[in-house]
């Protein structure tokens, strides 16, 4: 199946990379992801001076990740005459360069980091929440180089709308959509506190937790302007991937999916990615993009119909139906008077066995 896509000007073999973070935080990392075969690399955020990073800076469960990583701990001089010659040297993936972050940095660092870029990245973590800001850095990237920018949006940017607009009326190439969620307190009991070495024990969310936000975002993005998308936040699996294309992502990236279920996640994403979307009805990765329909606004209530050969009796959908409208005697009994048609019960029902209120 072609996975190809196109990111404005930037073409991929498939919609697959990681996410500017450790892993890409040298060559070797990124030489080590790009054998998996993804479609473009992005390296961890540059800046004009390295981080010092409290430590520890990454907790995880099933769910989600906290950070506390800040940017490259390297100098720029280090990226510039080590890692991306050498990892030019042995790959020919196209290469985005994250930068950090105020129109200072990227004055300084467009022009040395230009030749080796097919595009930018900017991460807005810290410096953009502000429009004017944005144009701000965008003109910096654009009166220093000739390379596509792709602005990073942070998941608590008060209008993604108008961020959105403004990006595309300065110039912008692209979004990616989300940076990570927070700040979140990660209180562990063996600690009686939080793990992460920050100063107030704060760090930041990502991971499946996001991934809804990041929907939403991508599909904000989306409806106020017409410029290519990369998704980002939460993707865990192919089903993901399809997801996000669907809800309007022209690429994705992810990170703490490999953080929580391992690197070689990326080839296993790539190997599962042309089966979900044949599954899902789509001959090619570019079919699946913004395939997403709207459906309309319902108020009307329907009721759960339990098939009884399907349903395991295991008592979950009784367990937690918040309107008290399903018991357990023989089967699952729906109380109809009680019944609000909420859809949690065959949201949540672990076989399947309960139709009838969503689609
Ligand atoms: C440990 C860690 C380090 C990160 N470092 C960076 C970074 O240097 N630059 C950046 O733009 N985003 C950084 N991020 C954010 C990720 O690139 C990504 O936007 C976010 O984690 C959501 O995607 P995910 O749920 O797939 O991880 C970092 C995230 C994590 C977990």
């Amino acid at each position: 199946m072609d996975l190809s896509v196109s990111v404005g000007h930037l073409h991929l073999s498939n919609p697959v990379m990681p996410a500017s973070g450790p892993l890409t935080g040298d060559h070797r990392k990124m030489l080590s992801i790009a054998s998996m075969n993804v479609g473009a690399m992005v390296t961890k955020t540059i800046s004009t001076v390295p981080a010092v990073v409290p430590r520890p800076c990454i907790v995880a469960t099933n769910n989600y990740v906290v950070n506390t990583e800040l940017w490259s701990e390297y100098p720029p001089e280090r990226w510039v005459e080590e890692f991306l010659p050498l990892f030019k040297e042995s790959s020919g993936l196209p290469l985005i360069v994250s930068l950090g972050y105020s129109p200072d940095d990227l004055r300084a660092l467009v022009p040395v980091f230009a030749r080796f870029a097919d595009a930018f990245e900017l991460s807005t973590h810290y410096v953009a929440d502000d429009p004017a800001l944005m144009r701000t850095l965008i003109q910096a990237v654009k009166e220093n180089s000739d390379r596509p920018v792709f602005l990073k949006f942070d998941p608590s940017v008060p209008e993604p709308e108008l961020m959105a607009k403004t990006v595309e009326e300065a110039g912008g190439d692209g979004i990616v959509a989300i940076n990570s969620l927070g700040p979140v307190y990660p209180y562990d009991q063996r600690l009686n506190g939080s793990p992460m070495g920050s100063t107030d024990g704060f760090g930041w969310l990502s991971g499946p937790a996001i991934k809804p936000v990041a929907l939403s975002m991508i599909r904000r993005i989306k409806r106020s302007c017409s410029l290519p998308v990369i998704g980002v936040g939460g993707i865990t699996s192919a089903a993901d991937v399809v997801d996000f294309l669907a809800a309007g992502a022209n690429a994705i990236q992810l990170l703490s999916g490999a953080l929580i279920k391992g690197k070689t996640i990326y080839s296993k994403i790539l190997a599962d990615l042309p089966e979900v979307l044949e599954r899902r009805g789509f001959t090619c990765a570019e079919d699946a993009i913004d395939s997403a329909v709207q459906l309309n606004e319902k108020t009307e209530v329907r009721n759960p119909v339990v098939d009884d050969k399907k349903c395991t009796k295991c008592g979950l959908c009784v367990a937690i139906c918040p309107y008290f409208a399903l018991s357990m005697n023989d089967k699952v009994e729906v109380d109809i008077q009680e019944c609000f048609g909420c859809g949690l019960c065959q949201s949540r029902c672990p076989v399947g066995a309960i139709g009838g209120v969503l689609l």
